[in-house]
């Protein structure tokens, strides 16, 4: 019999991107193929976002799709995975029979036995369907689900799955303790739990050793790393230190970060260790101290900005990246407009704006959505048009400058190349030589573009011309 096949979407997050990258190595360590296309695939997982209600219909309409699918197709197996598995198991269960595996976020270690046992399952009611091959036993339709078990994180990595030769994703830590109102994180992924130190160094090592050169270190409150850890004295700042060593690792990163837990010992590290990102992931959600109240954030803007002064103090070539969301219940147009002046007055260097949206079971899920949705796509775009204006400024101030480009991978538009500078900035460039990619390259920038910027290759040994350049400082 031939191997079977399966297909993986993934939704939502960075951390959704990483399990479904463990998930799939799992898969492949038990035999699995890829499937050319979800068409072609023997079974189809679906690796789940509940953040905001965009995101799950996403997925309701897909498994719309495949319920039409299965009815010609019996043996086919449909897997949930991830936050919506945790948040509507109940519902997928009774309510979806042609979902065979329900599959929560904390239960990715054993992935390749839940799939094979809702695979068997479906093999045997597909064969019951067959009067030619009745000697096959019956068994109930019961749909396989997992809510908690071994973390995805005890997996070794198949090099394949990997999307860039050169960068990967390390998970420090899962779940989220932090109280706010309106996130269903804490519900879906449970309770923070970090691992040891020696786990990350141990698997960053083996990254490297493999080839990466770019590590982004991923938890919800990845600055709150360790706190779980009681009497091992981890922290981030110690963890980044203890990375740092790794002489192949030329670049660490680190995402998100919560206001609350910048503490002069990362600032510090921050600082000091130059592979560490120029750019920090810190989101404010808002600039009014009612709503941030209001949000149970645990800090004021006043707090917000003293930190970012005191890191800028001490690291000035870091840029600040946010979240904000818009239109969070009893939301003014006051409070909105000290929202568009805190972005403006820490002049951060991207942000992702969202448009709040009630999740059933948090606690702002209570109060009234009382910012009519027309309001919230109002301030969803002005504050993006503010944002922009930050974000052009920074790239403009770039122009005529070089930069230190990793190099990612062909950009759509032909015979151009793209990658990222230590901001995080995405570059542009034409070139011929496939091999960039994966290599650190010197790159003159010459136009400035709203999300990006556009240059020209230069000489490898040009390269140090761009580390720590004073232009991309932050403003
Ligand atoms: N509605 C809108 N945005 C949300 N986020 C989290 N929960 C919600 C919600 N209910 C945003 C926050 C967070 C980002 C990952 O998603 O800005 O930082
Ligand atoms: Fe959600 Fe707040 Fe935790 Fe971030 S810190 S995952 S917004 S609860």
């Amino acid at each position: 019999m031939s191997a079977p096949r399966y297909h993986l979407t993934s939704y939502g997050c960075q951390m959704n991107k990483l399990d479904s990258e463990l998930v799939e190595s799992r898969l492949r360590q038990r035999g699995y193929v890829a499937a050319a296309s979800e068409a072609e695939a023997d079974v189809v997982l679906l690796n789940t976002c509940s953040v905001r209600q965009h995101a799950e219909d996403r997925v309701w309409s897909k498994l719309g799709k495949l319920r039409q699918r299965k009815r010609g197709e019996p043996g086919l197996v449909v897997g949930v995975l991830g936050c919506m598995a945790q948040e509507h198991k109940r519902y997928l269960v009774s309510r979806m029979p042609h979902v065979d595996l329900v599959v929560g976020p904390s239960a990715f270690g054993d992935i390749d036995d839940t799939v094979e046992v809702a695979r068997h399952k479906n093999a045997r009611l597909a064969a019951e369907r067959d009067p030619a091959r009745t000697k096959h036993e019956v068994v109930g339709a019961g749909v396989v689900t997992v809510d908690q078990g071994k973390s995805g994180d005890t997996i070794r990595r198949d090099v394949r799955v990997r999307p860039h030769r050169s960068q990967a994703f390390v998970s420090v830590m899962r779940g989220c303790n932090m109280p706010c109102t309106y996130c269903i994180v804490p519900t879906t992924r449970g309770d923070e739990v970090s691992r040891p130190i020696a786990d990350i160094v141990e698997e960053t090592q083996r990254l490297c050793d493999d080839g990466v050169t770019e590590v982004t270190l991923l938890g919800q409150t990845v600055n709150a790393y360790g706190r779980d850890l009681t009497g091992q004295g981890a922290t981030l700042a110690r963890l980044l230190r203890a990375l740092h060593e790794i002489p192949s690792l030329r670049r660490l990163a680190f995402i998100t970060s919560h206001p609350n837990f910048l503490g002069p010992d990362l600032v510090d590290a921050i600082a000091e260790l130059p592979k560490v990102a120029r750019y920090l992931h810190l989101p404010a959600q808002s600039g009014s101290n009612t709503v941030l109240k209001a949000m149970r954030r645990g800090y004021t803007v006043e707090r917000y900005f003293a930190r970012v002064e005191q890191l800028l103090a001490k690291a000035p070539d870091v840029e600040l990246h946010s979240d904000f969301i818009v239109g969070y219940p009893g939301e003014t147009a006051a409070d909105f407009d000290a929202t568009v002046a805190f972005l403006q007055r820490v002049g951060f260097a991207q942000s992702y704006v969202f448009k709040y949206s009630p999740r059933p079971g948090t606690v702002a899920a209570e109060l009234a959505d009382d910012v009519p949705d027309a309001e919230k796509e109002r301030r969803n775009q002005v504050l993006l048009v503010a944002q922009e204006a930050l974000t052009v400024a920074k790239n403009r101030a770039l122009v005529g400058r070089t930069v230190e480009v990793l190099v990612e991978g062909d950009s759509k538009v032909d015979g151009r190349f793209s990658g990222r500078t230590e901001h995080h900035r995405l570059v542009h460039f034409a070139a011929t030589d496939r091999d960039l990619v994966g290599r650190y390259v010197p790159v003159r920038v010459t136009e400035a573009l709203a999300h990006s910027v556009v240059g020209e290759l230069l000489p490898e040994n040009a390269a140090e011309a761009g580390a720590h350049d004073p232009a991309e400082t932050h403003a």
